[in-house]
């Protein structure tokens, strides 16, 4: 009754921003992401016939209060489809991902846990079962099950059968590269969660946002199969700054932007006067990606790290999906 599992993060060119079905995690709209190499969370989970309680451990730390909350709770779904009420388990995780700090730590988490719940209980699931059950713990998770290039499927569903990922093209399709700078970690005031649906709910751009996605979807796709670096890079920057748009149309508005946020958005814009291909996105958070052609980068990693704010940069290769021990 136990399994491990590995899941590498991914980051959103065109962005999950919106649930229809907050219990199922069900979105309003597709996304699209590439799995990171360089940003991965490791987890075992083994169930016991003597606990009392789940334990979770992360990075060597017990967690308790919210996240505690979030992966029991999760856990209880699997328990639940299994038969096994009243087995606790108790989990290790550890992450090369800050925390909190706007590095989808939650995708590879909760893509992790899936998986390694699921061979401890021994379900032989299939890959697209497995990005199912990953997307009630955290919907952007469902994509890293998969390496390279993946789509979620939004679905249409109300059972959520049909909403789970697929993977668009192979790790090694492409060649791109991904540098995540991280301008502070700090934990951000509005989770994600609680972001989208506000948006959702009260935003008076959110309308416009959804109207824009198909189009959006269907140029990147052709981007990726033709290599297109020019006609990925757009189109992922302007979704990017299409969602965060919704933001400040929100009620209250909020954004997750700083100034060296900012300022780190005019430093690739930049670049690209130079005639260096390199483009911007940002999730809920802070911290900023650039993705950017591995013959640029010395060139980009130079002038990232030399930007204001910047603490450190993180680079990833195009990642692999989910793996067993
Ligand atoms: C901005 O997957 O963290 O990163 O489903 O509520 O757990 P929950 O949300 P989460 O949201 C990710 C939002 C995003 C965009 C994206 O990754 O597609």
């Amino acid at each position: 009754m136990k399994g491990t599992a590995k899941a590498h993060t991914n980051i959103a060119l065109i962005k999950y921003w919106g649930k229809r079905n907050e219990k199922l995690i069900l979105p309003t709209n597709s996304s699209l992401s590439v799995t990171l190499d360089g940003l991965h969370t490791e987890t075992t989970v083994q169930f016991r016939e003597d606990l009392q309680e789940d334990v979770f451990v992360l990075d060597n730390k017990e967690v308790t209060g919210v996240a505690y909350d979030r992966v029991t709770n999760y856990l209880d779904l699997f328990r639940h489809y299994a038969n096994k009420q009243g087995v606790f388990a108790e989990v290790t995780s550890t992450n090369n991902v800050p925390t909190a700090a706007g590095f989808a730590s939650s995708a590879s988490g909760f893509a992790a846990l899936a998986g390694a719940t699921s061979k401890a209980l021994d379900l032989q699931l299939s890959d697209e079962d497995l990005s199912r059950f990953t997307r009630q713990g955290s919907g952007s998770a469902c994509r890293s099950i998969y390496g390279g290039f993946v789509e979620w499927q939004m679905g249409e569903r109300d059972d959520g059968q049909d909403s789970f990922a697929v993977q668009v093209a192979p790790q090694d399709h492409w060649d791109i590269r991904v540098a995540a700078v991280v301008l502070t970690a700090e934990e951000k005031d509005v989770s994600s969660r609680v972001g989208m649906r506000r948006t959702v709910e009260t935003s008076v751009f959110y309308d416009g946002w959804l109207q824009s996605l198909p189009k959006d979807m269907e140029t990147i796709k052709e981007g990726i199969r033709d290599k297109d670096f020019e006609m990925v890079g757009k189109v992922a920057e302007a979704n990017c700054l299409k969602m965060h748009a919704t933001t400040f149309g929100a009620t209250p508005p909020f954004t997750y932007w700083q100034d060296t946020t900012m300022s780190l958005m005019q430093t690739v814009q930049n670049l690209r006067k130079k005639e260096i291909p390199a483009y911007f996105t940002i999730d809920a958070g802070p911290n900023v990606k650039v993705i950017y052609l591995p013959e640029y980068e010395k060139e980009v990693l130079r002038t990232l790290e030399a930007a204001r704010g910047v603490e450190k940069v993180i680079v990833s290769k195009v990642g692999a999906g989910i793996s067993y021990k």
